[in-house]
């Protein structure tokens, strides 16, 4: 399949990530409204339990929903691929678990909540369905938490590039020696500056998202993003 532009892709990673953000967002706010506001009267418990499923059907779900489709057309439309890294591989995994889990559990817990709440606003606090939805429904919302914040730094880290390991040991081979880190341009800040397990391509990539340096190669130009795939 043909692949994006450089202006293509970027714009592409745009979208992707504002939908994370909106998932990850969207996620704190049910996650605040679960634990932190704990309504003792009727009225309060319609208001909350009437913005837990606001946020659920028009943030969370659209959001979930987007990160999915972004993160298949970067799959489909760049190099990344779908199981060529690890941490793409286990992203799908994840995201797709998640995403289950939120329409088959997550969303019917907090409905049922809700319908609830509008049929005995008095009485919801003290239903037995109520109670123990409510249970599930706390208690699912900090691993899912975790496994999003999990998946933002895994996409930012991009590790087990066991792929690039392999051909830095070939490369360092045929050189006879190991090749040494070139200049980093910004403090060092990232991997991949020719080291191992660097993630992801840089300058003089030959398209396989292996670092291009060499000794005496073309060296990384400043604010160039280095760790594109090529
Ligand atoms: C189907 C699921 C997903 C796939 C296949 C996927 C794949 C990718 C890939 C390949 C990139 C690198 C793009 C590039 O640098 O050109 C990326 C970036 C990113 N992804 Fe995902 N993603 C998925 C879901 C998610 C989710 C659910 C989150 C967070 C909740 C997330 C957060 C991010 C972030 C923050 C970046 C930017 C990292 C950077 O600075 O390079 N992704 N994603």
């Amino acid at each position: 399949m043909k692949k994006l532009s450089t202006t293509g892709r970027a714009w592409l990673k745009g979208f992707h990530i504002v939908c994370t953000c909106a998932w990850v967002g969207a996620g704190v706010c049910m996650f605040l409204l679960n634990f932190v506001a704990r309504p003792d009267n009727s009225h309060d418990l319609y208001v909350v339990m009437a913005a837990l499923t606001i946020i659920d059907e028009w943030a969370v779900i659209p959001a979930a929903v987007g990160s999915l489709l972004t993160g298949l057309l970067i799959s489909l439309l760049t190099p990344w691929g779908f199981f060529k890294w690890r941490w793409v591989a286990v992203k799908w995994g994840l995201t797709i678990a998640m995403t289950l889990f939120g329409i088959f559990y997550l969303s019917p817990w907090l409905h049922e909540m809700a319908a609830i709440t509008v049929a005995d606003p008095v009485g919801a606090l003290q239903n037995k369905t109520f109670q123990s939805n409510r249970l599930l429904l706390s208690l699912s919302s900090g691993p899912m938490f975790l496994s999003m914040l999990f998946l933002v730094f895994i996409s930012v880290i991009k590790p087990w590039s066991t792929r690039v390991k392999r051909r830095h040991a070939a490369r360092a081979a045929a050189l006879h020696e190991v090749p040494e880190s070139p200049p980093s341009v910004d403090g060092n800040r990232r991997r991949g500056h020719g080291q191992l397990g660097a993630p992801s391509a840089q300058i003089g990539d030959g398209g396989d998202g292996v670092p291009g340096w060499q000794p005496g190669g073309v060296q990384p130009q400043i604010g160039g993003d280095h760790q594109r795939a090529a």
